[in-house]
């Protein structure tokens, strides 16, 4: 059983920040970011919490599908960078895009979120066939977690939301899900709350090597060398389910985390970076919203035309990587 995406839409918070911008905070310069990265400009949520991106995102795309929210059965929210420990965001996305008769989870697999959690929602589509549609979000603050003196990671990231409304298709549908957990400490951002404030004043190691609270913290050469090798795999395990090969496929959709991680994934596939959509450079690293941001964005532009096969492949902390092969 396969799905369509019925329709998609994006939200990105207005302010922007140029790679310019970050030299008032660290020592950096444009042309370092856009030569190591592929970045120029990424967009920073204000006043906008990561459930409001998401539900307005969510609202467009349940305009675009031309659904009533009453008919969807699933809220799947995916996030990393969740306004509370609970409610999830989709409960709330689910209370304020009037889809009242839905049941609503969030999943958290980082950057592969979204790839994680449109693959359960199909899941759900196919075993429980009361379920007409499932609206599948993500939504992402990181701006609220980057540590702003750490030049080596604060210029990657940036907010926004994309959202997706599904249904059943028989149309080729396959997906791989992975992770990596002897990774974990390489990419995370610790939930600040008591307990880990005793925890770390007790100087107890958890193995995760930065202990101030709450800020991002990368081994940006470690999870570099993962990604590189994350892509493709995540590609392969999919495809080789449905007998797929690279030439099969008309889009990739990948995680928008580094253009050179791209690039090396691209040649190891032996795929021409021209079948790879690429929005980093104006939106960077958005987490789980970058592959449906990419997405949203190279369809409304027409990139993307109906029956066109789409393999969208994510990569993340946890350490994380995920792939799903389907008809657009
Ligand atoms: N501006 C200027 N110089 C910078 C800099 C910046 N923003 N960030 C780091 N540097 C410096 C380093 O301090 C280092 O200087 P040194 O040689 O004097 O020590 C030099 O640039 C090279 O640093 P290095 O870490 O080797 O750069 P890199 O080519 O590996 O690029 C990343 C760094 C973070 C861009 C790269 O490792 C990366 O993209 N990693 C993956 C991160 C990622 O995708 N995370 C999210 C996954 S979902």
């Amino acid at each position: 059983m396969g799905i369509k995406i019925l329709g998609m839409g994006c939200y990105l918070p207005e302010q922007k920040l140029t790679n310019d911008d970050f030299t008032r905070f660290v020592d950096t310069n444009d042309e370092w970011i856009r030569t190591r990265t592929g970045i120029t400009e990424r967009r920073m949520a204000g006043w906008e919490p990561t459930w409001y991106m998401g539900k307005e995102a969510a609202l467009k795309a349940i305009e675009k599908a031309g659904i009533a929210p009453e008919d969807i059965g699933l809220v799947v929210a995916a996030s990393a960078t969740s306004d509370f420990h609970t409610p999830t965001i989709s409960c709330i996305i689910q209370n304020e895009t009037g889809a009242v008769n839905a049941a609503a989870f969030d999943v958290n697999a980082a950057c592969s979120g979204f790839v994680y959690a449109l693959d359960t929602a199909r899941r759900f589509l196919e075993t429980d066939k009361s379920m007409k549609y499932v609206l599948v979000v993500a939504a992402e603050a990181l701006s609220r977690f980057i540590d702003f003196e750490d030049r080596s990671s604060c210029i990657l990231f940036g907010d926004g939301a994309a959202a997706a409304v599904i249904e059943r298709s028989d149309a080729l549908y396959t997906s791989h899900l992975g992770a990596d957990g002897s990774g974990s400490h390489l990419l995370y951002a610790r939930c600040v709350n008591v307990a880990e404030e005793v925890k770390v004043e007790s100087d107890f190691d958890d193995g995760f090597p930065e202990k101030r609270l709450h800020k991002l913290y990368q081994n940006g050469k470690e999870v570099y060398k993962f990604a590189t090798k994350a892509l493709p795999k995540a590609f392969t395990l999919a495809a080789e389910k449905a007998g797929i090969t690279p030439a099969d496929i008309d889009w990739f959709v990948p995680h928008q985390a580094n253009v050179r991680i791209i690039e090396t994934a691209a040649k190891n596939l032996g795929v021409p970076m021209d079948k790879f959509i690429i929005t980093l450079d104006h939106y960077g690293n958005t987490s789980s919203a970058s592959i449906p941001l990419a997405l949203c964005e190279a369809i409304d532009k027409g990139t993307i035309k109906r029956g066109q096969k789409l393999a969208l492949i994510g990569f993340g902390a946890g350490l994380t990587y995920a792939g799903a092969i389907f008809e657009y």
